[in-house]
């Protein structure tokens, strides 16, 4: 599709960026998603000098994005579609908190069939704060959601821009919160300028297109859950999971996709009774490199999390 406009629309979810505090200092004692969107982008000073065209906001949600959920999910790719279909519509913005924000960037790449960017932008602290990094990274999202060229779903956040298959929040206070590992950042905004030092991401068009019919349809979300290998694991956990219905389960590998001897067969099992297996590794940075005869597959490079999501939607 061609973009011949200008608009941008900012979706609100909630998150620390639209949090709050009873008292200014305290960047950790606020209560999440509390500002609409409308309102924290009128806290911005001067921000209609950053934008070309017109500008929409639109409240999807207001939740801790620690509760996120399928409702959400479903909704948001809903409303993200509808808006992208809109001719006029150069980019979205979605606001979101940090804690999953990854994995609503890595569900959207899956769902939204797009040339157009989708930028999710966070804040560490509250709206509240004496240094609230929410407006600035606002600013920044705008920039890059108006760049002619944009596009895939990206993550902008200290100043950083990150496409949605490598990002990961890697520190729970820092402001500089987010990383992509190995692969380092798209680029950077300075200035309300954009410096890009890879290319943009791209949409993975068709299996997008198939996977959104099926998640508009579907009232539940098959049941495929995140395991841990670790010193002194036990099947205690698969086992239960099996007997629940599980779908699917993904395994945060020690290492290059290890698992302790006990887990490991408790997976094997699970396999043969027609679960869903999939390998990732507990390490924060790089992939499970797979080798003859592994016995179950491994996540081609996605994170616990973001394994999860794909398996999932496979599954739908
Ligand atoms: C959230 O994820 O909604 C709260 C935490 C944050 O945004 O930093």
């Amino acid at each position: 599709m061609q973009v011949s406009g200008q608009k941008i629309v900012v979706l609100g979810t909630g998150g620390t960026i639209a949090g709050t505090s009873a008292t200014a200092g305290d960047n950790i004692g606020y209560i999440a998603a509390q500002v609409g969107v409308e309102q924290l982008l009128g806290a911005v000073p001067g921000f209609q000098a950053f934008v070309h065209g017109t500008l929409v906001t639109e409240q999807v949600a207001q939740i801790d994005s620690k509760d996120m959920d399928v409702d959400v999910w479903r909704a948001l790719a809903l409303r993200c579609i509808h808006h992208l279909a809109d001719p006029e519509v150069r980019g979205l913005v979605i606001t979101h908190g940090t804690d999953t924000l990854e994995e609503t960037a890595w569900f959207l790449q899956q769902v939204v069939d797009t040339c157009k960017p989708v930028v999710l932008t966070c804040a560490m602290r509250p709206a509240t704060a004496l240094a609230p990094d929410g407006p600035q990274n606002l600013l920044d999202a705008l920039a890059v959601a108006q760049m002619p060229g944009a596009t895939g779903v990206l993550v902008v956040a200290a100043g950083e821009i990150h496409d949605a298959l490598h990002v990961q929040k890697v520190h729970p206070y820092r402001v500089q919160a987010f990383s992509s590992g190995d692969a380092g950042p798209v680029g950077w905004v300075e200035e309300g300028q954009v410096r890009l030092v890879q290319n943009w991401p791209t949409a993975l068009a068709q299996k997008a297109l198939n996977a959104i019919e099926n998640i508009a349809k579907a009232p539940n979300w098959p049941l495929v859950e995140i395991v841990m290998s670790h010193a002194g694991a036990s099947g205690t956990l698969v086992d239960a999971l099996v007997r629940e219905g599980v779908r699917g389960i993904v395994v945060a590998c020690t290492g290059n996709g290890t698992i302790h001897q006990v887990l490991e067969a408790a997976l094997l099992r699970a396999q043969a009774a027609g679960v869903r297996v999939v390998r990732s590794t507990r390490c924060p940075e790089g992939q499970v490199i797979p080798k003859p005869g592994d016995q179950l597959p491994d996540a081609r490079g996605l994170s616990p999390v973001k394994a999860r999501i794909s398996l999932v939607l496979d599954l739908l």
